[in-house]
Order: structure tokens, then sequence, then C-alpha cells
């Protein structure tokens, strides 16, 4: 990767090391959301969020992080993971009862804001709000590493990346990916995510279990299984040999090399399953 290119995401991502994919990851997340709407869905989303620009919902995707460290907005931290307590690499599993407190969690977040962009008693800014949310909160229960407990989700597993001091939470949100679409800009964002839409339309993954168990009836069930999914990659891809086979290691080589499959996949279900329970919402159909 470009030197320039890695001081400026290795500064970007120290402050926020916590907040689930970085910017990039949510941004082309939305952007490949917005290729699979129904335009229907579109301008149901546009009217929301009063945007019509070619990148409605990318310009709302990272709202949530900046949201959630301001005084009004700091009772949604929470709400951008789930602490799963299980125990990788040698057994992964989410339970929603065991993982998701009362103070809530990413996935009674999928319930609370779809349930208020479906009721006709939500107001519209409320509404406005709740949209910003789903667009983000589809994005953070895919990132394997937010839905995990370990070691406050990786944040306290020191790494290096490019030579380069970091965390294994922070190489999760952004150092692979960005590795991969060359880049972390509003620009990189959309390029890789027109090239992962298309490799979605040519069939570069099975896409038909993608959205079985989609359910808008039963948000928490359907979040869940989404969970459920993100954190099995702790256990085979983020940390297969233990946190001792990664503590210390330079994981832009062999590591990237082997892994790098993860994260790309995890960002086309996300944006491809957002687009269909926008669909769900707007229209009661997926597609
Ligand atoms: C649902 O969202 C509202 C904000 O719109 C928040 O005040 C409330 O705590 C949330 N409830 C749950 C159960 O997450
Ligand atoms: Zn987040």
């Amino acid at each position: 990767m470009a030197s320039l290119g890695l001081i400026a995401l290795l500064g970007f991502t120290s402050i926020r090391s916590v907040a689930a994919w970085g910017a990039f990851g949510h941004e082309a997340v939305a952007y490949i959301a917005q290729d699979f709407v129904s335009s229907a869905t579109a301008t149901f989303v546009q009217n929301i969020l009063s945007d019509t620009s070619t990148r409605y919902m990318a310009n709302v995707a990272t709202w949530a992080d900046s949201y959630r460290s301001t005084t009004a907005g700091k009772w949604s931290a929470p709400l951008h993971f789930m602490d799963a307590m299980d125990s990788p690499p040698g057994s992964c599993g989410v339970n929603f009862a065991r993982d998701c407190p009362a103070e809530g969690c990413v996935v009674s977040a999928l319930t609370n804001f779809t349930n208020q962009l479906m009721s006709s008693s939500t107001s519209a800014a409320a509404k406005l709000d709740a949209m910003k949310f789903v667009i983000h909160f589809v994005g953070d229960m895919h990132q394997p590493l937010h839905v995990e407990n370990l070691d406050v989700g990786g944040n306290s597993i020191a790494v290096t990346y490019n030579s380069a001091s970091t965390n294994l939470h922070s190489v999760w949100d952004s150092s692979l990916i960005q590795e991969y679409a060359g880049g972390s800009s509003l620009t990189v964002a959309r390029t890789f995510a027109t090239s992962t839409t298309d490799a979605i339309k040519a069939g570069t993954w099975s896409t038909t279990s993608w959205l079985s168990g989609t359910d808008i009836n039963d948000p928490e069930a359907t979040g869940m299984k989404w969970a459920g999914e993100a954190n099995g990659y702790v256990c085979t891809d983020v940390i297969p040999d233990g946190v001792a086979a990664v503590q210390g290691v330079d994981l832009s080589g062999d590591y990237y090399d082997d892994h790098i499959h993860a994260p790309r996949i995890q960002i086309a279900r996300a944006g491809y399953r957002l687009a269909a329970w926008l669909n769900l919402i707007a229209t009661g159909k997926t597609t």
C-alpha cells in the first residue's frame, strides 16, 4: 500500500478503532445497497434522507459513528456491536439472551429502528435517524469482531500492518479491505462497490442463501442469523489458531492472503442484504 495512504489510514483508524467497519467499509456497503434497491425503494429512502444525490446512502453511512461520540448520542454507543461470550477459536456462536444486554446491542437496534421505519406514527425526524441507523448497523453486524466479546472485539490484541502498530479490530475494520480496494476515499469506495456489485451479479458468490431466513416481521431472528454468520469468521479466519498466533504479528502478508476473502464477502453480503431489507420495509418485497 502506498505510504501516504497508509499514514492517512492509520491516523484515521486509531481514533475510531471501535467504530466497526471504518468509514470506507460503511460507504462501500451503502453504495452496494444503492445498486440493489428497487427504484421505488430508492425514492422511499431518498425522501426520508432528503437527498437525491448519487451517494444518498453513502453520505449517511457513518453518521452513527459520529453521533455515538456526542453527548446527545452516547446512549447509542452499545448498539454498534454484540459482545458474544463464546470461546474462539474452539467454539463460536451468538445467543441473544446471553449476548444482548438490556441497554441494547446491534441486533435489538435493527429491530427497534426497522419497526420505527415501518410505523405510520413515527415522526419524520425519528424516521431520518432510524434510516441512518439501519444503513449503518446492517454493516456493523457483518464485521466479525463487532459480534465478539474476546479482548474487546480484538481491540486489545496488538498487531502490526505494513510494519505500523495497530490492533486486530482495526485490521478487520479497515486495513484488509482498504488494501484490497487500494485506498480509503469515497471515490475508491464507489469503485470497489461497483466491482463488488458486478461480482455479485456475475455469480462470484452463491447468493441464493444470502436472503434465506430474512423475515421483515422478525428482525431479531434475521439479525441473529446475520450476526451468527459473521461471528463464525472469528473462529475460521480472524483467530483460527488462537490469539497467540496473531499477537505482535504483521498481518499484511500471509494473513492478508489467507483471510481477505472474509471481509470481501461480508461487505458484499451486508450491501446486498441492506438493499433487500430496505426493499422489504418500503415495498414488502425483497427485490
Ligand atoms: C429505540 O430507539 C429509541 C430512539 O429512537 C431509543 O430512545 C430507545 O432506547 C430504543 N429502544 C430500544 C429498546 O432499543
Ligand atoms: Zn458502528
